[in-house]
Order: structure tokens, then C-alpha cells, then sequence
């Protein structure tokens, strides 16, 4: 039982890494905002109108009172012991205003993209049968898709603004389950695979909470398997390969846990299935499955009109098939048990386990 002044010290200091954190993706959103209604006014055009919904959309009141009990989640699963004081690893203030001028310098593109509706500008003869057609698409308007490592090294900024400074507290809450099946045993001996790794966020968690779990990073994208492998360079017992979620180069029955987390909702209905097959496959009996992604209708009705004009602001071509797709039934179609869904702000964390 840590003592009061060693909780206290624990609270300063989650505050003075977090806080910061909050305010400069906050203030990013802001200045975006901002950039965008100034690029329409110069371009002639009238203020964006509206998105309309029926549906109830939050406000901002409410966005940051959620915002709040996240980050106390957060708090209490380091006070709990499940994982370390947490280090987003952000890199060095020159390091993040280089991220910055990238994040900035991208926006006119995804503007522009988002007016004229050019969406599949990474399909050409270059790309056109390396990767599935479903892949190679403007995601989120950004220039290069998946493709580039410009778009590697802007994906983090983009996500952090996108969720106001919470995607790496979203991203820690798979560790309480993952902590439910790994305590008490050797952690050399287990195996984690994450697919959909990205730029390597995540498994940069799990390895603070297990330095020695050997761990295994597939994505599909070359440019972010290289962001990630810089950024998790300092961690041993890591793999990071380029492959596709629906025919992973993973021998059945050989991981103890499975993750993947902002992914799904990327995917198309057909591949959301095949992708759960592997993971079905791939998993050792008594295996455990934990899925982040964006939180779906129903889920916490006040948010149901966010969710449902979410895609209308940016690309995402698969998310009003996400918002309405029964995991349950995939997961019992594959064999699997579906345990609970914990919401975490704009997203859930879902558990399944292999019996
Ligand atoms: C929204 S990003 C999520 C990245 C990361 N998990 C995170 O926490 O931010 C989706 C990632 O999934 C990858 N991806 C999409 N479809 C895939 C597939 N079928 N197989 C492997 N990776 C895929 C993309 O390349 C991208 O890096």
C-alpha cells in the first residue's frame, strides 16, 4: 500500500506529464479550426455549414467531464499497480514542433480533399495490386493514405488532436485486461502479438508495463512499421513485420494475447471478419483478445450524433458499417467468448478470451 505522500507524488506527476499534453493538442485543434474557416472565407466560399444530425451530440462540457474520468481511470490503474507512471514518449520540444509544422503544412491538402472529395489519390499504377484496393485510400483526407512516411510522421499528431490529447490514455486501457491474464506469471514466456500496430504507440505501453514480453507489431504499412521501429528503439523482445491482418505470417495457437486498437473501425465488414479468424487461429486456448476502437451506437447514446456525422468530417469509408457491426456474433462465429465492453471517453475497449 503506497503511502500518502508517495500517492501524492504519484498525482503531481501524472498531472505535470498530462496536463501539458491536454493543452497543446487542445490548442492545435483550435488554430485548425481556425486555418480551415479562414481557407473558405479567402476561397469565397460561405461559412461550412453545419453537419446535421437528430441524433444527441455532446457538448463540450460534457466532452471534458468525459475526458476527465478517463484520465482518473488512468491514474487509478498506475495507483492499482497494473501499470507504471506512464511516459508518452512524445520526444523532445524541437523533435515535437517538427511534428507540428507537418501536422500544419498537411492541412490545406486534407481541406481541399475534404471540398473536392478526391479520396483515392494513393491508388495508382505505382500501388495498384501491392496492397488491397480497400487499403489504398485518403483515410482521414490525409495526404498518402497509409503510404508515406510524411503520413507516418504525422499520424500521432493527428490522432492526439483528433482526441483532444487522450488517444495514448485510450490506448492504456488495454492493459487492465491484458493484466488480468499475464499476473502472476512469466512474462519471457508469454507471447503478445498487436496488429494494426502503427507507429508502435501502443506496444511502447506494453512494454513499460512488461519489458521482457516478447511482442510481435504487424501493420500493413511499410512507412509505419519504420516510424514505429524508431520509436520503440530503445525496447528488446520486439518484432515489427509488414503484413495484413487478414493472413498473418503467426503460427496457430502461438500468442497468449492478442490486441489491436484503432483498427476495426478501418476495416471493411468482410475483412473485420477474416481479420477475427486470425486472431481465432493465432491465439493459444485460454488466449485473451482486447480491441480499442471508437465507441458504436447505443453505447453511450449522448454521443450517438457524434458518432454519426464523425465520418462526414473526416474520411472513413467504413465506420457507418463499425457503428452498427455485432462483435459478439464475429467473435462466437470464430469460436470465441465475447467478456465485457468498457467504455473509455469516445472509445470502448472490448474483451474476448479463446476458451
Ligand atoms: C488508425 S491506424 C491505428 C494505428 C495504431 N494501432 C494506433 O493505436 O494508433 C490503423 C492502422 O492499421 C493498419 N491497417 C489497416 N488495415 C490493415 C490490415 N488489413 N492489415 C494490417 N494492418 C492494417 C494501417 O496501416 C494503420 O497503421
Amino acid at each position: 500500500m503506497a503511502s500518502p505522500a508517495s500517492r501524492f507524488a504519484t498525482r503531481i506527476a501524472y498531472g505535470a506529464r498530462q496536463l501539458p499534453r491536454i493543452a497543446w493538442y487542445v490548442g492545435h485543434g483550435v488554430v485548425m479550426r481556425r486555418l480551415s474557416e479562414t481557407a473558405r472565407r479567402q476561397a469565397g466560399a460561405s461559412p461550412r455549414p453545419r453537419a446535421r444530425t437528430d441524433a444527441p451530440v455532446p457538448d463540450s462540457r460534457r466532452l471534458y467531464a468525459d475526458m476527465a474520468t478517463l484520465f482518473q481511470q488512468d491514474l487509478a490503474n498506475v495507483e492499482a499497480g497494473i501499470y507504471p507512471l506512464p511516459a508518452d514518449h512524445d520526444g523532445s520540444l524541437p523533435f515535437l514542433l517538427n511534428r507540428s509544422r507537418l501536422f500544419f503544412e498537411d492541412l490545406p491538402e486534407v481541406h481541399r480533399r475534404r471540398e473536392s472529395g478526391e479520396l483515392r489519390q494513393v491508388l495508382s499504377e505505382e500501388t495498384r495490386g501491392k496492397r488491397p484496393d480497400y487499403y489504398l485510400q485518403n483515410f482521414h483526407f490525409q495526404s498518402g493514405g497509409w503510404m508515406t512516411d510524411e503520413s507516418a510522421k504525422r499520424y500521432d499528431t493527428q490522432v492526439e488532436v483528433l482526441f483532444k490529447g487522450t488517444a495514448n490514455a485510450i490506448r492504456r486501457q488495454a492493459l487492465p485486461p491484458l493484466h488480468e491474464v499475464f499476473a502472476g506469471r512469466d512474462q519471457r514466456r508469454l507471447r503478445l502479438l498487436d496488429l494494426g500496430c502503427g507507429t508502435g504507440r501502443f506496444l511502447d505501453f506494453v512494454k513499460q508495463a512488461w519489458p521482457r514480453l516478447p511482442a510481435l507489431g504487424i501493420d500493413m504499412s511499410e512507412a509505419y512499421i519504420a516510424e514505429a521501429k524508431r520509436h520503440l528503439k530503445p525496447w528488446c523482445w520486439l518484432n515489427l513485420i509488414v503484413a495484413k491482418g487478414e493472413a498473418m505470417p503467426v503460427a496457430d495457437e502461438s500468442q497468449d494475447a492478442v490486441t489491436s486498437i484503432f483498427t476495426f473501425h478501418e476495416l471493411p465488414p468482410k475483412v473485420r471478419r477474416a481479420v477475427f479468424r486470425e486472431f481465432a487461429r493465432v491465439l493459444k486456448p485460454g488466449g485473451r483478445l482486447v480491441l480499442i476502437d471508437s465507441l458504436q451506437f447505443g453505447d453511450e447514446p449522448d454521443y450517438d450524433g457524434a458518432l454519426e456525422l464523425f465520418p462526414q468530417n473526416y474520411h472513413e469509408p467504413y465506420y457507418a458499417s463499425y457503428l452498427r457491426e455485432d462483435f459478439g456474433a464475429i467473435a462466437r462465429a470464430c469460436g470465441m467468448t465475447h467478456r465485457r465492453d468498457v467504455n473509455a471517453f469516445v472509445s470502448k475497449v472490448m474483451v474476448f478470451d479463446k476458451p
